[in-house]
């Protein structure tokens, strides 16, 4: 017995990717039930960007997404971009501003941006069912989907469930399960966009500095972030960090500048001789946050007066300052992440509408699918951009 009316597609999901392929598809006319576990739509977008959800990106591009395959995301993105959400944004009156690196975020709330897509959703007659727990899924002729509400069918299913990221808030690994119960391949899920956690001495250092804010050079591999870092109880938080953290895996060094543009050696040479009575901790106090100045002194500039430095304590230091090499002992995982790497294979599916090679009418989108952007409104993006290609073809 299924308990509802005839529809054309079930979405599952009522996240940014779900929302808004089901916008997409009730636009062109199609009938769609939007399902979701959860008794609001699109909490993500109401904790995101503190708040005021960073909703894309003016200078989004495919470079900034990591995944098996880097070109899988082209496509989409350059069918729904982020000036055609933009569009859609000032249609809505909603303010925004740019805050740093083309991040736009809403100038009152990121409520603005649900309140947006749900009046969207209700233009295009969404049918949004909320607080329904998703007990089985099968395909026979269409696709059944059973619930605590009731079952219901329709020839073409959208996978919109997101990733393992804050299970606190409702996240679940159904999309990836559903997938590979239809034969699709998942790359390994890990957190992304995650703080660092550090062992041992490390974290003895660290751990004093919690708060401590600096701008620096992240390095992680042959990727690099100029942004700020922050020290945290556990180790270490903040953009420059989180961006590196997705590129991060277990062994391998970051290389840390926290004097980007500058040189800590020719500086320190300088001040030895302009200020032969200084306390070197004053010195870098003066580039560097009080407390961090403290700490690194402490460790590699000993003596009371720069007059005092050998050359070599100046070289130790600088390189701590310039070229730090850090090796992290883990993240703070799922509970900590913004997102999740890897998900259902790309290969699985096709770049132009997300719809599933082997198993016709099936759609894996959003966070669910392989693709995970940079920080700074680019997993907001691709939500938005895998959610219209799916939602033009369901
Ligand atoms: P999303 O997770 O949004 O939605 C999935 C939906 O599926 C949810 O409504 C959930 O309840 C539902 N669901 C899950 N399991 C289910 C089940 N078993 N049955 C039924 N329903 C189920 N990105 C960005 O671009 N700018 C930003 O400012 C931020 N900020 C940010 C802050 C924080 C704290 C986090 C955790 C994340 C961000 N992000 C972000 C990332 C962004 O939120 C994320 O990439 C998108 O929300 C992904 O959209 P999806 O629709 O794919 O999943």
């Amino acid at each position: 017995m299924t308990s509802s009316p005839p529809f054309d597609v079930i979405v599952l999901g009522a996240g940014a990717a779900g929302l808004f392929a089901a916008i997409a598809a009730g636009q062109r006319g199609r009938r769609v039930l939007l399902l979701d576990h959860a008794g609001e739509a699109g909490k993500k977008i109401l904790i995101s960007g503190g708040g005021r959800c960073n909703f894309t990106n003016s200078d989004c591009r495919p470079d900034r997404f990591l995944s098996t395959n880097p070109h899988f995301a082209k496509s989409a993105l350059a069918r729904y971009t982020q000036h055609d959400f933009v569009a859609l944004v000032r249609k809505h009156r909603i303010a925004f501003h740019e805050k740093t690196l083309g991040q736009l975020f809403c100038d009152g709330s990121a409520r603005q941006i649900v309140a947006m897509l749900l009046a969207e959703a209700t233009a295009a007659h969404v049918d949004l069912r909320l607080s329904h727990r998703v007990t089985g899924v099968s395909r026979s002729e269409r696709f059944r989907v059973e619930t605590d509400r009731g079952a219901f069918e329709a020839p073409a299913l959208v996978l919109a469930t997101g990733g393992l990221s804050i299970p606190k808030m409702g996240a679940t690994g159904l999309a990836h399960d559903l997938a590979r119960r239809f034969g699709l391949a998942v790359v390994p899920p890990r957190p992304g966009l995650v703080p660092l956690t550090f062992e041992g001495a490390l974290l003895d250092l660290m751990r004093p500095l919690s708060g401590v804010a600096l701008d620096s050079v992240v390095r992680c591999g042959k990727s690099a972030f100029r942004e700020a870092m922050l020290f945290t109880h556990r180790g270490l938080s903040g953009p420059a960090i989180l961006q590196a953290s997705s590129y991060w895996k277990a062994g391998e060094p970051l290389l840390l500048d926290l004097l980007p543009g500058r040189d800590p050696a020719t500086l320190l040479r300088a001040a030895r001789q302009a200020r032969p009575r200084a306390e070197p901790r004053t010195i870098l106090g003066e580039w560097l946050p009080q407390r961090l100045a403290q700490a690194l002194a402490g460790m590699h500039l000993p003596g009371q007066r720069m007059a005092d430095l050998p050359d070599r304590a100046i070289q130790a230091a600088a390189t701590q300052v310039k070229a730090w090499r850090l090796l992290p002992g883990g993240t703070e995982g799922y509970a900590k992440a913004e997102v999740t790497l890897g998900g259902v294979d790309t290969a699985a599916l096709s770049s132009r509408d997300c719809q599933a090679k082997a198993v016709p009418a099936l759609f894996v989108i959003g966070e669910a699918v392989d693709v995970t952007g940079w920080l700074g409104g680019y997993n907001f993006q691709w939500a938005w951009s895998s959610g219209w290609v799916a939602g033009q073809a369901v």
